[in-house]
């Protein structure tokens, strides 16, 4: 089935901030859109958004970050490239290469291939009339994710109210998607009323609907939650974990890591010292960016010395980019990665990305921005191609939301099984 036109458009993301979107027409009449999501603690390593920089009319009320220069590129040369091709999800990102193959998608902008890649992904499952989910994984029972799900949020996330950017929570002991997006909802609701009840300012949300409450200390953050989760009944270590997001790419300066609220600051040797002393202090599964996005000799330090069964997980290390991923894996710097799309900037790429890490024993956790839509095809993906985990944020934002309700209507509507928690 052809492709008979397409359209990119600049649209809002959750913050308020343009974002790209694209529209595909195929020759049944049929139209399939998505929106990118972006970042706000990015990593330098990730392929570059394009944005415009300063420009006039309504646009300078972007700030300069409006994008109608990439829309433009899939107005002009994108759209000449696949309007006619049969709808193919590698043949389009083949083109999207051949236009720009720059490292990092530098000309045409990652958030201008992505939207393309994911609406031609949308198409292409609907001309062979299955789920997303099912286009990436025709047969068998699909995998619904394990969630990974934001409580306290800080860092770029909450105007560094807390030094890390999330102390979030997975809730392993339960036995369906349905019933640990209950627990986590639960969680996230006690632990507003239990900051509260402590004078705490508990109405700030943070980007990613998770609480904006000031915590000087790491640990009196997980304390807060480990009290939270036990005030509901639920059982810490045994049903329900910790991971967090030290996020450490934003406050290691000058080589030093430097916790501003907790007043301290550390060598990289002594920063290896620190995290592994908190990992062994807390019931903490999963540990993300825990050093600098190119301070790998702290990766692979801390990689001997932490305990086997933690996940030690490379968002900033590795930006879902293939070559940081194989340096890692020779390197044992970390032994999960973080799977962000628009890191990458391509739909195929970013599946190569997830099946080269499960070649290498790696987890793969499939995740959103902190600016995100209200598409919901990040769940499609995660589920598609069984990547065993995922984390959309909070249980607050219609952004988030519509992750969490589409996983909860695959886990309805398809033959499929709930990952359990491989320690
Ligand atoms: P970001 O945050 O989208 O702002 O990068 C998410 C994360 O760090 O995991
Ligand atoms: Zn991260």
């Amino acid at each position: 089935m052809k492709i008979v036109d397409l359209l990119g458009y600049q649209v809002l993301d959750s913050r308020g901030r343009p974002t790209v979107a694209a529209r595909i027409t195929l020759e049944d009449g049929t139209s399939h859109s998505a929106k990118v999501p972006s970042g706000a603690s990015t990593g330098q390593h990730e392929a570059v958004e394009l944005r415009d920089g300063n420009l006039t009319g309504a646009n300078s009320f972007y700030s300069g970050l409006s994008v109608t220069k990439a829309v433009l590129n899939i107005n002009s040369k994108i759209k000449s490239a696949i309007v006619g091709l049969d709808i193919d999800l590698p043949e389009v990102d083949n083109r999207l290469i051949d236009l720009d193959d720059s490292e990092r998608f530098e000309s045409l902008g990652a958030n201008a291939t992505l939207a393309v890649s994911l609406a031609s992904s949308l198409a292409a499952a609907h001309q062979q009339q299955k789920s997303l989910a099912r286009y990436f994984q025709p047969t068998g029972k699909l995998l619904i994710p394990m969630p990974m799900i934001n409580i306290l949020s800080g860092g770029a996330h909450a105007n560094r109210g807390m030094d890390i950017q999330d102390v979030l929570i997975v809730p392993h002991g339960a036995t369906s998607f349905a019933e640990a997006l209950a627990w986590a909802a639960g969680i996230r609701e006690a632990a507003a009323k239990f900051g509260q009840s402590k004078g705490m300012i508990t109405h700030l949300v943070a980007d990613e609907g998770g609480l904006g409450i000031a915590f000087k200390s790491i640990s009196t953050a997980c304390e807060f939650v480990i009290e939270v989760i036990d005030s509901v009944g639920l059982k810490v270590d045994k049903e329900v974990s910790l991971a967090l997001d030290i996020a450490a790419t934003q406050f290691f300066q000058e080589y030093k890591y430097n916790l501003v609220n907790a007043n301290q600051s550390f060598s990289g040797k002594e920063f290896v010292g620190y995290i592994s002393n908190l990992v062994n202090e807390f019931p903490i599964v999963s540990i993300e960016d825990p050093f600098a996005e190119d301070d790998w000799e702290s990766w692979i330090e801390f990689n001997q010395v932490a305990p086997k069964s933690l996940q030690i997980l490379g968002d900033d290390l590795l930006t879902t980019n293939q070559s940081r991923l194989e340096r890692s894996i020779l390197d044992k710097a970390a032994n999960a990665i973080l799977i962000k799309p628009n890191q990458n900037g391509l739909v195929t790429d970013t599946l190569k990305v997830v099946n080269k890490a499960k070649e290498a024993h790696f987890r793969t956790v499939v995740s959103a921005r902190s600016g995100e839509t209200e598409d919901s095809w990040l769940a499609d993906l995660a589920v598609g191609w069984g990547a065993g985990q995922i984390k959309v944020g909070s249980t607050h934002g219609s952004e988030r939301t519509s992750k969490w309700n589409r996983l909860l209507e695959l886990e309805q509507i398809e033959d499929c099984t709930f990952n359990g928690w491989q320690s």
